[in-house]
């Protein structure tokens, strides 16, 4: 399949480059699409056989549901059959932007994209392509992230090309993602919110809005796996073997690679090619760097290990999971 690549304005989507992708959407075609924090791999979510096409696209398993997307808050009520107070509430804070709510699902939602569970993840993205796509689709669109199953998410359409090019139908080039980790991904079906996976969008920032939040941060508790497979240890990594260390170590760690005969690439918070030290521009950058390094030909990549705080939640999680051998 030939990949078509289509540039566009990030904040003013051309509209007639826009109607062509959304004219995919509608016929069953797969389309990448930049959102505020990935780039999302887009299809018809009412539509069961191309809903089948983004998990053969990724190499998805069919275990682990996808989430859907609408224009507008509006639009729930064609996806989701209860809209808990929590839901409301959070949507009306968070909406449009980078949270994904879990609710029960309405009958219409194929079996495709909850995985044949009870529930459907929700999402209203707040970047101007989305947005347009979206509203030009006029269908609510399924979009995990568009890149081949556990491997790095894209946070620019190279990087989607790299992954699924001759595999999708359409990307939509809308520049870089701002955000640059994936959404907040919460659980308002009980009495209680529930974190799935962190992201921007903090715990406390969520408990300010409805109160206590559950966010265990165990992981890979059999249960959680199967409601949130995203949560399984080995996600979003590199090819290139990953090693989380403190930035006291990371010379010597770095000159021991070398000694090894090991080629190594650094990720570091201080000095030459230094992260930046705020966990919303680190976010914005990671994937981008982990990129550029798993393409360097190194044996091992070394990440100085960021500061153990909420704020930096979801860098760490990200983290912990791209340097997961399993
Ligand atoms: O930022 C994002 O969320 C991006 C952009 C494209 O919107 N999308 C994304 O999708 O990251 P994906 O498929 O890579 O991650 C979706 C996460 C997975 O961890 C999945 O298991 C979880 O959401 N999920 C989806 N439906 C669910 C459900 N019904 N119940 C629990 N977890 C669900
Ligand atoms: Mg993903």
């Amino acid at each position: 399949m030939n990949t078509e690549l289509l540039k566009v304005d990030p904040n003013a989507p051309d509209p007639a480059i826009v109607a062509r992708a959304a004219g995919r959407v509608r016929a069953g075609g797969l389309v990448a699409f930049p959102t505020e924090t990935v780039y999302g791999l887009g299809a018809n979510a009412l539509d069961p056989a191309a809903v089948r096409r983004i998990f053969a696209a990724k190499g998805r398993p069919s275990s682990n549901p996808v989430i859907v997307h609408v224009a507008d808050p509006a639009q729930i009520g064609n996806v989701a059959a209860d809209w808990p107070a929590t839901a409301a509430r959070l949507a009306g804070r968070f909406w449009p932007g980078p949270l994904t709510l879990v609710v029960a699902r309405q009958p219409d939602v194929p079996d495709e994209v909850t995985a044949g569970g009870p529930t459907v993840a929700v999402r209203c993205p707040d970047h101007p392509v989305a947005q347009a796509l979206l509203r030009a689709a006029g269908v609510p669109v399924a979009a995990p992230s568009a890149n081949r199953s556990t491997e790095l998410s894209p946070t620019r359409a190279e990087h989607v090309m790299k992954g699924l090019g001759g595999r999708i139908d359409l990307i939509l080039d809308g520049g870089p993602c701002r955000g640059g980790i994936e959404s907040t991904v919460v659980d308002v079906t009980g009495p209680v919110a529930r974190l799935l996976r962190p992201g921007l969008i903090t715990v406390p920032m969520l408990e300010e809005v409805v109160g206590k939040v559950e966010a265990s941060r165990e992981r890979q508790r059999p249960e959680e796996v199967a409601r949130s497979p995203g949560q399984m240890a080995k996600h979003y990594s590199p090819r290139t073997k990953l090693r989380l260390v403190d930035g006291r170590d990371i010379v010597d760690d770095l000159l021991e690679a070398s000694a090894g005969g090991f080629k190594a690439g650094l990720l570091p918070l201080h000095g030459a090619n230094a992260m930046p030290g705020d966990p919303v521009a680190y976010a914005a950058e990671l994937y981008h760097r982990l990129h550029e390094l798993d393409e360097a030909g190194l044996d091992l990549i070394l990440v100085e290990q960021p500061p153990d705080t909420p704020e930096w939640a979801a860098v760490l999680d990200r983290l912990a999971r791209a340097a997961a051998t399993a």
